[in-house]
């Protein structure tokens, strides 16, 4: 009983510890998209995204195509095409080539995955408004993406990670596409929100362990975006010094192996030490 109650407040430190030092810092609205506009989608089928679907005072649909009138990319990847509205609306508000993945209903694992769509489902919206020729569709599960197979490398200005939601899968998922990203390449990641409610949890745990990893991802307010430049790639550790952060990290590489272990147990963490707490300052 006494070893369980000190493993417990061992657990409860840990959690307190990661909670507390690597949440995402919110960034300003204006430092992320320097001019934010409303957007109304030009085609709404199998919309996706906030606020047409999802949690109505998010503006995650404006930020994208705001986002992407600023930087004017030419090469966007985006990780879960689903019926492929993003995608259709991404060409339809500016020149760039689309690269996106989606896994085939037998490639499929992981838990938060949304849709398992058939071949014909997935990426029918683009297709069906005359987009074909601007998309290269890959079918793969992101877990074993080479994206350099496909494309070369630095030539992503823009990537949207919005395949499976999983905390490993993000975290995965962003290691993955690294090599394809340009010297000024913004990444977003879907349904992270610092609310943790529900599907937004797992998503934003990946993005604070990728603090962990110095990788300085940020919450974008009014949305369920984080976000990551290639311009300010590297965090300041948020701990009082780097010495504590050296310490946690070494701490967790030998306490837990590899970034999978420990990422299963902040979940558990999370779900035990967070149940009835979200949103107050003192987790
Ligand atoms: C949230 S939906 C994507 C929505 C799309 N980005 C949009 O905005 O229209 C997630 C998609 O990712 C796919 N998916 C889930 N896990 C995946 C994985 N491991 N690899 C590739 N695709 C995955 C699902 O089949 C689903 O179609």
């Amino acid at each position: 009983m006494t070893k369980e109650l000190i493993k417990m407040s061992i657990q409860k430190v840990i959690w307190a510890n990661f909670w507390k030092n690597y949440q995402l810092p919110v960034e300003e609205m204006g430092l992320v998209v320097e001019n934010f506009r409303e957007h109304t989608p030009k085609v709404s089928t199998n919309i996706c995204l906030p606020p047409f679907v999802g949690d109505p005072c998010f503006k995650d649909y404006s930020i994208l195509i705001s986002l992407i009138k600023q930087l004017n990319p030419s090469t966007i990847l985006e990780l879960g095409t689903a019926h492929g509205n993003t995608v259709a609306n991404i060409c339809s508000e500016s020149e760039a080539q689309v690269i996106t993945v989606n896994a085939l209903p037998e490639q499929i694992d992981g838990s938060i995955i949304t849709f398992t769509l058939s071949k014909e489902e997935i990426g029918k919206v683009y297709r069906d408004n005359g987009y074909e020729n601007r998309v290269t569709q890959i079918y793969e599960n992101t877990k074993n993406l080479n994206i350099l197979e496909y494309i070369p490398p630095k030539c992503v200005d823009l990537a949207f990670i919005d395949a499976c939601h999983d905390a490993e899968f993000v975290v995965n998922d962003f290691f993955k596409i690294l090599p394809a990203l340009s010297d000024k390449a913004i990444v977003l990641f879907h349904d992270t929100n610092p609310s943790v409610k529900g599907h937004l949890l797992d998503s934003y745990l990946g993005c604070m362990y990728l603090r962990l990893k110095n990788f300085n991802v940020r919450q974008i307010p009014e949305s369920s975006l984080a976000y990551w430049s290639a311009r300010q790639s590297i965090t300041n550790s948020r701990l009082i010094s780097k010495g504590m952060h050296k310490i946690f990290y070494s701490f967790v590489t030998l306490f837990y192996g590899g970034d999978e272990k420990f990422i299963r147990a902040l979940r558990w963490y999370a779900s035990v030490f967070m149940r009835g707490k979200q949103n107050k300052k003192d987790i």
